[in-house]
């Protein structure tokens, strides 16, 4: 439904996206994680059609974003970073204006309009004016607008930023709902979001692709040597050495002391279970087996040591320059992204 082939995007000497490709498959939700400045924001709107890339192809619902705009545009829906609001319209004027400048049949439009802010939960708010809403209204309005020309591909950038509790998990529910009808690329900073919302996660970081996968694979596939955590009570008494001596143990380190308690975290080779044996040693030895569990990566350890790695390995480069010139995109009407989303 979304394809991307080796896109890349120059801002005079930055290279804001480089080289990326991705899939997403129609109904898919697709998450975009990256640190700050890693291109996410680059990457949607070059596949919104909002600004050309420097190299690449982008091919949205079955259209080039770049030879067959508008029809790829006819079925993207897009919320930008900043929602693209009218301050001096009430809400349900804007979605009208939008609907209007989307083409929506004007005999659909009330309709439509309804519904989208029943689904959205904004219909409190029809009557405020855009530039009166509240950060959080602001969003769900901004989400409302991606909606309402009903299309196949929606690219949310970053939808809960600024959200209480309560709405991020309704939105994430609401992403969740969109999804089987829609192809949903989001993208976040927040780890759990990506785990409990998306199938598929591609991590960026300066502009590069560090991984694509699900989250559970991408936590598998880092747990190269498994870890586990050892908490024993022997008397105060140091027994890395006695665990490092056993089969399949490749790294004892003492974790955490409390007393006469200490945790080891233990490093074993992959495919080994030195579990039984730990137990063994430790029992058999008169000690006292307090815990005992594997230590498994989250998904936040992954993300920094796929955005670290990639940061070293760039080390000695120049740091990125942030440019200090005006941004242009940031800088037009508006509408104008209402128009392109
Ligand atoms: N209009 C522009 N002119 C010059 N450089 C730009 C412009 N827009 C973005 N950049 C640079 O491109 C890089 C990627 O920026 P982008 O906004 O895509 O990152 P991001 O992943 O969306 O970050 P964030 O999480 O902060 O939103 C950054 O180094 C940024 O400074
Ligand atoms: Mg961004």
């Amino acid at each position: 439904m979304i394809e991307v082939q080796h896109l890349t995007k120059r801002y005079g000497p930055v290279t804001a996206v480089d080289d990326v490709s991705f899939r997403v498959e129609r109904g898919e939700i697709l998450g975009f994680l990256g640190p700050n400045g890693a291109g996410k924001t680059t990457t949607m709107r070059i596949l919104t059609g909002y600004m050309p890339a420097t190299e690449g192809r982008a091919v949205v619902a079955g259209f080039d974003v770049f030879e067959q705009p508008i029809e790829a545009k006819r079925r993207t829906g897009y919320l930008p970073e900043t929602p693209p609001l009218y301050p001096d319209m009430s809400v349900v004027e804007y979605l009208g204006f939008v609907a209007r400048i989307k083409g929506v049949p004007s005999n659909e439009r009330a309709a439509r309009i309804e519904t989208i802010m029943e689904r959205t939960r904004i219909a409190d708010m029809r009557h405020r004016l855009c530039s009166r809403l509240s950060k959080g209204y602001r969003q769900r309005v901004g989400l409302a607008q991606a909606l309402l020309h009903n299309p196949d591909v929606l690219i949310l950038d970053e939808p809960t930023a600024g959200l209480d509790p309560k709405q991020i998990i309704e939105t994430r529910e609401l992403v969740k709902e969109l999804a089987g009808d829609h192809t949903i690329i989001l993208s976040t900073h927040i780890l759990p979001e990506v785990s409990q919302t998306c199938q598929r996660v591609v991590i960026i970081a300066k502009g590069r692709v560090v991984a694509v996968d699900t989250p559970e694979n991408l936590t598998a596939r880092l747990r190269g040597a498994n870890s586990l955590y050892l908490q024993v009570d022997a008397g105060g008494a140091d027994l890395a050495g006695v665990f490092s001596q056993l089969p399949g143990v490749r790294r004892v380190a003492e974790s955490d002391r409390r007393d006469l308690i200490v945790g080891y975290e233990i490093e074993t080779e992959t495919g080994g279970d030195v579990r039984r044996e730990l137990a063994r040693v430790v029992v058999g030895s008169g000690w006292g087996l307090l815990e005992l569990r594997p230590m498994r990566l989250s998904l936040e350890d992954i993300f920094l040591s796929l955005t670290t790695e990639e940061i070293e390995s760039a080390a000695g480069e120049p740091a990125d320059p942030e440019p200090a010139g005006p941004e242009p995109a940031a800088q037009e009407p508006a509408a104008q992204e209402a128009v392109n989303g």
